[in-house]
């Protein structure tokens, strides 16, 4: 972009920054199943950005010199340490989402593996389904991740598997990783039979709570059975909540809490051999606004606890109508069952045996207006479509019902994506070490992902789902860095 050479009205400015939005899936109003979380209550995300605004030049670096900061914060983590049964001498912090939080969590559980003596590569020993951001986390933290199967039926992790591997790897073991639940498939690992077992040898436990966190100890309240999975279990020695999941808040803020606070100060920062100010960070940012923890906070106070119950009871009243009636679609399935709010739909019998192909269902619900996530098979799993179900789901729930039985029936009988063999023998055989960038805009432009105009997902994508699912994980994660390079190609 080029600067006008006087600056312009603020109102136009804004106005054309809004006419860009016009292409964005919508975040509120319950027709997009994935990435956003309205609670349906009028005012609420109004009251958010007001508090973000308001919020937005706080540095949230130096709590001494803003210390609204640290009463926000510390409000926060006490509210959800009293939701999620922290005990005595249990604390916290906020981040900037689930991710960094993952992150810090893995960082903590380094330190002080380091600290007790820990030699070689540490290990994060997690289910498959574990989330991407411990990936990240081991990627930039020097660590080996080991994933570990689940059921291929209940989508758990074994603690038969779990205690195997823990004996295999032995002293090396500095985190192992539950989900409550699972993005993929929305189902709670068996949190407290793994966390004693890592107890056993002396490795903690990171709850993985960020997408179910702030909806399970609702949800017990409201009279359902949900398994230990919070910090009173013996071994969880951290657990990650998103505020801006089902906290209902703007993006940019999320909940790590610990057991205790030697233990959170490994993932603290200081660094003080330099010319300047003092370094002391809590987070991976240091300089980062202070909007998104006010904007949660307000959330929060706006919601209140009944708030909370009952934009939780609108999720999983939606979800309990999703599921049923998905249940009772031919050619469709239900994986797990969950238990909470994202479900994950699968095929019920193969292509040309009555199931119907999730990621055609996925098309066909976007011609009509609905985003439902479509996800890759991986390993035995089966390709799936996820549905982040939220509390604004409840007042389109029939027609969203009414849509995917007319969009399954469309499907029945109908060929699934998938990749010719020739081409997926030539996909086998590419090294991703010596994909030149010439080569990979190729493989892109035949995947459809770059044309004539601008990087980006062809409106009937299921095509393309399929070769990204038939192509070696680390071809495939070679093709998508390829992909956003060219997506975030600088506008000059
Ligand atoms: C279970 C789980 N963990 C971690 C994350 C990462 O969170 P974020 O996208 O906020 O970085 C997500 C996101 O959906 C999640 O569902």
């Amino acid at each position: 972009m080029t600067l006008p050479r006087d600056g312009r009205p603020a109102d136009a400015v804004l106005a054309d920054l809004e006419a860009m939005r016009t292409e964005d899936a919508p975040v509120h109003g319950g027709r997009v199943l994935a990435y956003v979380y309205d609670a349906g209550v009028p005012g609420l995300p109004e009251a958010g950005r007001a508090a973000l605004a308001s919020f937005g030049e706080v540095n949230a670096l130096d709590p001494t010199v803003f210390p609204s900061v640290g009463r926000i914060e510390n409000g926060l983590v006490g509210w959800a340490l009293d939701l999620l049964n922290g005990p005595a001498g249990a604390c916290g912090l906020v981040t900037s989402g689930g991710t960094e939080s993952c992150v810090l969590a893995v960082l903590a559980a380094r330190e002080s593996w380091r600290r007790a003596g820990g030699a070689g590569q540490p290990v994060v020993l997690m289910p498959v389904t574990g989330h991407a951001a411990f990936a990240k986390a081991a990627h930039l933290l020097d660590m080996r991740l080991r994933t570990l199967p689940v059921d291929p039926v209940s989508m758990r992790v074994r603690v038969a598997d779990v205690s195997a591997a823990l004996a295999e790897e032995g002293a090396v073991v500095a985190l192992v990783v539950v989900s409550a639940p699972s993005y993929a498939h929305g189902v709670v690992d068996p949190v407290g039979e793994v966390a004693s077992l890592a107890a056993a040898r002396g490795v903690p436990c990171h709850v993985d709570a960020c997408i179910g966190g702030l909806v399970l100890p609702y949800l017990r309240r409201l009279g359902r059975d949900v398994p230990a999975f919070d910090l009173s279990v013996p071994g969880v020695r951290s657990l990650s909540a998103d505020l801006h999941k089902y906290g209902y808040s703007p993006k940019g803020a999320s909940l790590l809490l610990f057991s205790d606070a030697h233990y959170r100060e490994g993932a603290f920062f200081a660094y003080s051999a330099w010319p300047g100010y003092p370094v002391v960070n809590t987070t991976l940012q240091s300089t980062k606004s202070a909007g998104p923890m006010a904007a949660a906070w307000t959330v929060a106070h706006v919601l209140g606890d009944d708030g909370m119950l009952a934009a939780n009871r609108r999720a999983i009243d939606a979800t309990d109508r999703i599921v049923a009636a998905v249940k009772a679609l031919p050619g469709l399935r239900v994986v797990g069952p969950p238990d909470s709010t994202l479900v994950a739909i699968a095929a019920d019998g193969d292509e040309g045996a009555g199931g119907v192909d999730p990621f055609v269902l996925a098309d066909r619900m976007r011609a009509r207006h609905w985003f439902i996530q479509p996800q890759p098979a991986c390993g035995d799993l089966p390709r799936t479509v996820h549905l982040t179900v939220q509390p604004a789901s409840l007042a389109t729930v029939n027609e969203f019902i009414a849509d995917m039985a007319e969009a399954a029936a469309a499907c029945a009988g109908q060929p699934w994506a998938k990749v010719d063999p020739g081409l997926m023998a030539a996909l086998a055989d590419l090294d991703p070490a010596t994909l030149d960038a010439e080569t990979v805009a190729g493989l892109l432009a035949l995947a459809g992902l770059v044309g004539d105009g601008p990087p980006g997902l062809p409106a009937e994508s299921a095509s393309v789902q399929a070769l990204i699912e038939a192509t070696p994980p680390d071809v495939r994660d070679r093709l998508l860095v390829g992909f956003f390079s060219l997506l975030f190609t600088a506008d000059r």
